[in-house]
C-alpha cells in the first residue's frame, strides 16, 4: 500500500450471510475493538436490506456501509431491483460491482457491470469494481489478458475525474472461499498490471491515485504480508469479515 498517494481500504463482503438480528452484536463487538482511532477506510458491504440498520448500529464509529450490487436502471418498474438513488438515500457509501459470484451465477457481463458502476458514481457512491481470472484462465497463462479486458470494458466512457472515485479489487476466482490465497507476489503482480491499464487508459496521476485492493481468502494471518505490497492498497474480505474480531485484526494489519 502507498498511503502517500492513495487511500487504504479494508472492506468486508458479507455476501448472503448473517441475519438482521445479528447486526447489533456484530457492530457492538467491532465498536468495542475500534475505539476512536482511525487509520484506514473501513467498509462493510452487506445485503441491501441490512444497510439502514447497520448504519444505525455503527453510529459513532468510522465504518462505512456498503452493499454488494446495484441496479443499472433508474428508479421505476424493475421488480426486485434496488436503485442507486435508494441506496444513497439509505446512507450507503460503497457499492461492489462485478463480483465473480454475480458474473458466474447471474450472468453479469463487463458491459452491465460498467453501467452499474456509472449508476453508483452518479449518486456519489464509491464503486468497488471486482475483476479476476478463473483457475483455467491462469493455467492457460491468460490471466493478465482476462483482467485487462475486464477493467477496460467496465471503465469505458469514464473520464479521469470519475476514475479517481472508483476503487478496484483484484479477486482471483480460484482464491475466493477456497483458502488458496494468492501469494503476495501474485497479488502484487496483478495489482501492478491493473495500475498499468489505468495509466494507459487515463494517465500516470490517475493510476497513482486509485486504490487497488486484493481479495480471496485474506485472513488475519496473511493480511499483513499482502497489504505490504506496494500496489496492494487494501483488502476485500469475505469469510473473515463475518467475525468482528477477525475483521478488526485485518484492519490492524493495515496500520501504517
Ligand atoms: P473470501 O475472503 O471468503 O475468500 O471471499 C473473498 C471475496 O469474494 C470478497 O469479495
Amino acid at each position: 500500500m502507498n498511503p502517500k498517494y492513495r487511500k487504504t481500504v479494508i472492506a468486508g463482503n458479507w455476501k448472503m450471510n448473517l441475519l438482521p438480528s445479528q447486526l447489533r452484536d456484530y457492530a457492538d463487538g467491532l465498536k468495542a475493538l475500534l475505539g476512536k482511532e482511525h487509520w484506514c477506510e473501513a467498509v462493510l458491504c452487506v445485503p441491501a436490506l441490512m444497510a439502514i440498520p447497520l448504519g444505525r448500529a455503527l453510529r459513532g464509529c468510522r465504518v462505512s456501509v456498503g452493499v454488494q450490487d446495484v441496479s443499472d436502471r433508474d428508479m421505476g418498474a424493475y421488480t426486485g431491483e434496488v436503485a442507486a438513488a435508494q441506496l444513497r438515500d439509505a446512507g450507503v457509501k460503497y457499492v461492489i460491482v462485478g463480483h465473480s459470484e454475480r458474473r458466474a451465477y447471474h450472468g453479469e457481463t463487463d458491459e452491465l457491470i460498467g453501467r452499474k458502476l456509472r449508476k453508483a458514481l452518479e449518486e456519489g457512491m464509491t464503486p468497488i469494481l471486482c475483476v479476476g481470472e478463473t483457475l483455467p484462465q491462469r493455467s492457460a497463462g491468460t490471466e493478465k489478458d482476462v483482467v485487462r479486458a475486464q477493467v477496460k470494458t467496465a471503465l469505458l466512457g469514464l473520464d479521469a475525474a470519475a476514475m479517481k472515485k472508483v476503487v478496484l479489487a483484484y479477486e482471483p476466482v480460484w482464491a475466493i472461499g477456497t483458502g488458496h490465497t494468492a501469494s503476495p507476489a501474485q497479488a502484487q503482480d496483478m495489482c501492478r498490471e491493473i495500475r498499468a491499464v489505468l495509466r494507459e487508459r487515463f494517465d500516470a496521476r490517475t493510476a497513482r491515485a486509485v486504490s487497488v485492493l486484493y481479495g480471496g481468502s485474506m485472513n488475519p494471518r496473511n493480511a499483513q504480508e499482502l497489504l505490504s505490497q506496494p500496489d496492494v492498497d487494501g483488502g476485500l474480505i469475505g469469510g473473515a469479515s463475518l467475525d468482528p474480531g477477525k475483521f478488526y485484526q485485518i484492519l490492524e494489519a493495515a496500520k501504517p
